[in-house]
């Protein structure tokens, strides 16, 4: 039986780790991050994600980790490299991460194995760099001593887990036919009967498919949030309802069309940039996405323009964040809204508390909360931005502890009218007013 290695064990690299040996495959999780590897071999997580530690426990017979790169390239058949491809100042992919585990496995290569790079990497870095890094470390050559492919990932946080065990496709590009044949392979024995289309194709197209598909989405939450800011001028509309209307179109779809203050995350915000770069390169202008950056980049000043329309100036105003994720069913904070909406609070003026429930860290210059009710009392108002569900829950008297209480909803998960009863101002980001 195939024994798997993973590079790197962030969201990807763990769950899809904990994933293949839930199901009976012997893996082996390597990470260069040695209080990591520490923390996993003591049977503790180092990412929160929902019913993952369950599985985890299920799987721990089957998994073990290590910080001996070596170890794990020896007693593995197929390597995943599942480091993070994080942006560099100026939008352009940092490659290190990448780079590094090549040359690890290069330097390991005791035999023929398979390398698959899962990390997102633009359009001819598994044939350019990768390649090049594992051949000249190992001396071997590639699609002869060893094999090599593309396999992007498309798992979300908060139900990474779920999308693992049920994607929608696999994405195979490889670098020849054995070695797609062995990752084709693989992923149908883990799958195990579970039928989903595979696409098997070159590394480019693959690579490029990981970019595209995350483009395409982030273009199609910016839809719903620039509509949903023209609702808000027009009494009797309400975002919701218009792209639940658009949504039933086959071709459009209902997902992706939850519209909020701006998208965030490790992934949108970072792949969308390195794409326009790469393609800015290349002399093409990826308009689209760029207007879609943009457009997403003004989402907090948007809510800040609201709360000043509904409470004048912000100067000296207590402002309480509910929600620093960015999205729910997360502790990951990277590049959330939330902590550009509280530098935008902060820079008028305004004193701002936050709560959330699981957040890895907070923005800075606030004040933490323990729970929603401690962060509402006392506050002039209260935007709340990340649908965690037990937000769902807040009653309109949770509010009656505020100096006077006016609320945003950028998620219109409150019950307007109820809150209208007690006399609360409630606006709700994509309604009609
Ligand atoms: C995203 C993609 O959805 C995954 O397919 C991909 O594998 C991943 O990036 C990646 O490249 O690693 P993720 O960032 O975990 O996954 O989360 P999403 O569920 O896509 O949400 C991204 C952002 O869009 C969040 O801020 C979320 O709140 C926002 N969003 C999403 C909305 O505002 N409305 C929606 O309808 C959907």
């Amino acid at each position: 039986m195939n024994k798997i290695a993973f590079f790197g064990l962030g969201y990807v690299g763990l769950t899809t780790a904990v994933a293949m040996a839930s199901r009976g495959f012997k893996v082996i999780g390597y990470d260069v991050d040695k209080a990591k590897v520490a923390s996993l071999k003591a049977g503790k997580l180092t990412v929160y994600e929902p019913g993952l530690s369950e599985t985890f426990k299920e799987a721990l017979k089957n998994i073990r980790f290590t910080s001996e790169a070596n170890e794990a390239v020896n007693e593995a058949d197929t390597i995943f490299i599942t480091v993070g491809t994080p942006s560099k100042p100026d939008g352009s992919i940092d490659l290190s991460n990448v780079i590094f585990a090549s040359r690890q496995i290069g330097e390991g290569l005791d035999g023929y194995k398979l390398v698959v790079v899962k990390s997102t990497v633009l359009p001819g870095t598994t044939m350019g760099v990768v390649r090049r890094e594992i051949e000249s470390a190992s001396n071997k050559k590639c699609c002869r001593d060893f094999g090599l492919a593309v396999n992007p990932e498309f798992l979300r946080e908060g139900s990474a887990l779920e999308d693992t065990l049920k994607p929608d496709r696999i994405i195979i590009g490889e670098a020849d036919k054995a070695s797609g044949d062995q990752l084709e392979e693989l992923w149908r024995g883990f799958l195990n009967g579970y039928e989903v289309p595979i696409v098997r194709t070159t590394p480019e197209n693959a690579e490029l498919i990981k970019y595209a598909n995350n483009a395409f989405l982030a273009i199609k939450v910016t839809f719903a949030n620039m509509f949903a800011r023209l609702c808000m001028k027009i009494p009797g509309a309400d975002i919701d309802t218009v792209m639940k209307g658009i949504g039933l179109d086959k071709r459009i779809g209902p997902y992706f069309l939850n519209a909020g203050m701006s998208w965030g995350g490790s992934c949108f915000p970072k792949d969308l940039k390195a794409i326009v770069k790469f393609a800015q390169e290349k002399g093409v202008r990826l308009g689209l996405v760029e207007e879609a950056l943009r457009i997403n980049s003004k989402g907090p000043e948007d809510v800040v323009q609201i709360a000043e329309s509904l409470i004048g100036s912000l100067k000296a105003k207590v402002v309480c964040v509910l929600g620093v994720t960015f999205k729910p069913d997360t502790d990951d904070v990277r590049e959330s809204p939330s902590f550009y909406l509280v530098d935008e609070l902060k820079a008028r003026g305004a004193k701002v508390k936050c709560y959330d429930p699981k957040a890895s860290a907070f923005p800075s210059g606030c004040e933490i909360n323990k729970s929603p009710k401690e962060c509402i009392n006392g506050s002039d108002l209260v935007i709340l931005v990340t649908e965690w569900n037990e937000f769902k829950y807040l009653n309109p008297e949770d509010f009656l502890s505020m100096k006077s209480p006016v609320v945003i909803d950028t998620r219109r998960i409150l019950n307007k009218r109820a809150f209208e009863e007690k006399g609360i101002k409630l606006v709700q980001l994509g309604v009609g007013v």
